[in-house]
């Protein structure tokens, strides 16, 4: 894949010596610019000189540009290494910024004036952040900031471009907020000021339901009306008593305000799932995360208890479920909310601080530079589920690359990351499409890729059906009841070698008959790597049934699948799977997958693309057959 901004060391140390000396000397350069506003937002108001910011610097990190390799050295099935994960010290050292860059970007904000106290590195020295009033912001990146409005009534501190010194450019992936909509923005005078929280409703991230259902068909034969568990199992021969829970972790990520109902999960679990009525998942609260004890609506216990009572029914009570439950229900969250927990800042948290309720950024005048690689460290589940997800465009390259990054290293640390593909086959949530100026807009014509799916580093899941009047032991078709699997070309990242064969195959056995214009033909991350059902599944929710449809149940039932092939393999005194990606593309594994060859992902006023023998972009490489799966990965 690419990398932007790697740091450039042609710079010799007196030439950057005396660009530190005098900051005039060293021109401001554009660093980044938003082409456009993101939909559904409107820019107001200056912001307050006086409010503060608290400015955070991504540094470039050492090593970057090797991660992909290191990556398949470990997760490719004919590497000598693989399996041999590294521990979360081996990461932080492998890829910690070097000192140089931390200095050249200390040493700029010193002399323009920010004292040390205010200035703190993060353990993993991936972020320097700078406790600032917008006044002071503004003259550090040359930049404006302005309150943007969001349609639901959510507010957000942004600018539309910001510069750097030259010297400091190549030291600097980008800093927040900026020109992001993503980052995590804190007013703690004003809570008003949060982005809009990923896991909130109408961000067309949840699955979808056509209403409650009348009585529960719980025959095999009813599998094409409703998807209950046994459904799952038969479609794809989940027959598996875990017998290695105790060394074994499963997480589903849910953001807050999206949150579960124990009063469902018992009225699921006393139709079934024997022995887990009364249980609940494991929560590890990351910043403020917490559950509710009363069910609201659809709207806000849909999704989490989707993922749950099936997550949890499909690895029986042999296997717990750790519950990533991210952000207070006030700011939400982002990815990055969750990531920064896993890798190194959620020390903070354990420590006691809440990043929610004490100050940000703390008087640390010294210490905290070195020795702290370990600090906090959350040991991350070996799956890890998650269906919640962006449009590509609504985040700029240089910042979906860097947290795509970051689900490469948890790769190397052992974790299998899965997101759901996205519900709007070609378009974007909620249907919205790309224009050629970058805007989106349901009128849009060209097509409109997900993110975190195109990350070449997780596995994106796309959503299949039992259509009609077919059985479960039929072949499934694409999901077009409801919702449409998401797929497509990424726009940020290029195709990864462990997909290039699957994704030449595609295109040279069915052209694709669109013009150029409306999807990415040169050489992209095409998505999702699988898919599993997504259609009709019977879900507690707010004290009955409802029938709900999404890739956002898919995710969680390969989470599951994948789970217990971890049961398998540590029972064998194996490492756990870690990134699939290049073992399930491999020769070995065809046939592992049952193929999906009928139906279409249709958005943005076309059909979207054809499924059809072997990888396609709407199933991927199919839907996973749990026996077959379990005996390949048993061997190596
Ligand atoms: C699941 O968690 C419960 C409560 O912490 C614990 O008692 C039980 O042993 C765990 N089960 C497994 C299989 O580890
Ligand atoms: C199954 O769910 C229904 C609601 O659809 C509920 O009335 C019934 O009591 C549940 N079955 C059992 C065995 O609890
Ligand atoms: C298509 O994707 C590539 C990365 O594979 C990217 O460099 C290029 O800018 C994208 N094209 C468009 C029109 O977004
Ligand atoms: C999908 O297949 C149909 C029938 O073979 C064909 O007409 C159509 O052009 C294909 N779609 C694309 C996007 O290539
Ligand atoms: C293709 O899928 C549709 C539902 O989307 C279904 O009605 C039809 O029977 C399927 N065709 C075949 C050949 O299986």
């Amino acid at each position: 894949m690419r990398s932007f901004f790697l740091p450039v060391l042609s710079l010799t140390l007196s030439l950057a010596a005396s660009a530190i000396a005098d900051p005039t000397l060293s021109p401001w350069k554009l660093h980044e610019r938003r082409s456009h506003i993101p939909a559904g937002w409107t820019r107001t108001q200056k912001l307050d000189s006086s409010a503060s910011v608290p400015l955070r610097f991504a540094l470039a990190q050492s090593n970057i540009e090797n991660i992909e390799a290191l990556l398949y050295d470990v997760s490719h099935p004919d590497s000598p290494n693989y399996g041999n994960h590294w521990s979360a010290s081996q990461i932080a050292a492998k890829f910690a910024p070097s000192t140089e860059s931390i200095d050249t970007v200390r040493s700029w904000l010193i002399e323009s004036g920010v004292e040390p106290h205010r200035m703190k590195l993060s353990p993993t020295k991936g972020w320097l952040e700078v406790a600032s009033t917008v006044e002071e912001a503004e003259n550090l990146l040359l930049a404006e900031y302005h309150v943007y409005d969001h349609e639901t009534g959510t507010k957000h501190i942004a600018c539309e471009s910001y510069h750097l010194p030259e010297h400091v450019t190549p030291h600097v992936d980008f800093v927040t907020p900026t020109i992001h909509f993503d980052a995590k923005v804190q007013k703690r005078t004003d809570k008003s000021y949060g982005r809009v929280p990923i896991g909130q409703p109408g961000q067309g991230s949840t699955p979808k339901t056509t209403g409650q259902i009348d009585g529960l068909l719980t025959q095999i034969e009813d599998c094409d009306k409703q998807i209950t568990p046994i459904c799952l199992r038969a479609l794809y021969g989940l027959w598996y008593q875990p017998v290695a829970g105790d060394k074994n972790s499963y997480g589903i990520v849910e953001y807050s305000p999206q949150a579960y109902v124990q009063s469902d999960l018992d009225l699921f679990a006393k139709n079934f799932s024997t022995g887990l009525e009364g249980v609940s998942p494991t929560l590890v609260s990351i910043d403020g995360g917490s559950v509710p004890t009363s069910a609201s609506s659809f709207d806000y216990n849909g999704e989490s208890n989707l993922d749950l009572e099936y997550g949890m029914t499909l690895v029986t009570k042999g296997q717990n479920v750790t519950l990533y439950q991210v952000g207070d229900s006030v700011e939400g969250a982002s990815f990055n909310t969750f990531l920064d927990a896993l890798d190194g800042t959620y020390c903070t948290f354990e420590g006691g601080d809440d990043p929610n309720q004490d100050p940000v950024y703390p008087d640390t005048a010294s210490g905290g530079y070195s020795g702290q690689e370990d600090c906090g460290t959350v040991t991350p589940a070996n799956v890890i589920s998650t269906s919640y997800g962006y449009n590509e465009a609504d985040l700029s390259a240089a910042y979906a690359i860097r947290q795509c990054n970051e689900y490469g290293k948890l790769g190397l640390m052992g974790v299998t990351f899965l997101f759901s593909s996205g519900d709007w086959g070609v378009a974007g949530n909620g249907g919205y499409c790309l224009n050629a100026d970058g805007t989106q807009s349901p009128d849009g014509t060209i097509f409109n890729p997900a993110f975190p799916a195109t990350c070449p580093y997780v596995t994106a899941v796309g959503a299949t059906q039992v259509s009609s009047g077919k059985n479960v032991w039929e072949p499934e078709d694409a999901c077009e009841q409801v919702i449409y699997s998401g797929g497509g070309f990424s726009n940020y990242f290029s195709t990864p070698d462990y997909q290039k064969a699957a994704v030449e195959g595609y295109l040279q056995a069915n052209p694709i008959s669109y013009s150029k214009d409306i999807y990415n033909s040169t050489g992209s991350r095409a998505y999702p790597d699988l898919s599993a059902n997504g259609a009709n599944y019977a879900v507690a929710i707010d004290g009955s049934f409802s029938l709900v449809y999404g890739t956002s149940a898919a995710s969680p039932v390969v989470g599951a699948i994948l789970t217990m092939v971890n049961d398998a393999r540590i029972s064998h005194g194996k490492p756990p799977l870690g990134f699939i990606n290049p073992t399930i593309y491999s020769a070995g594994f065809a046939g592992a997958f049952k193929d999906i060859t009928n139906g279409t992902n249709p958005g943005c006023g076309t059909l979207g693309f054809n499924t059809t023998k072997g990888w396609d972009p709407v199933t991927g490489l199919g839907t996973p057959y749990f026996p077959s799966l379990l005996a390949k990965w048993l061997t190596l």
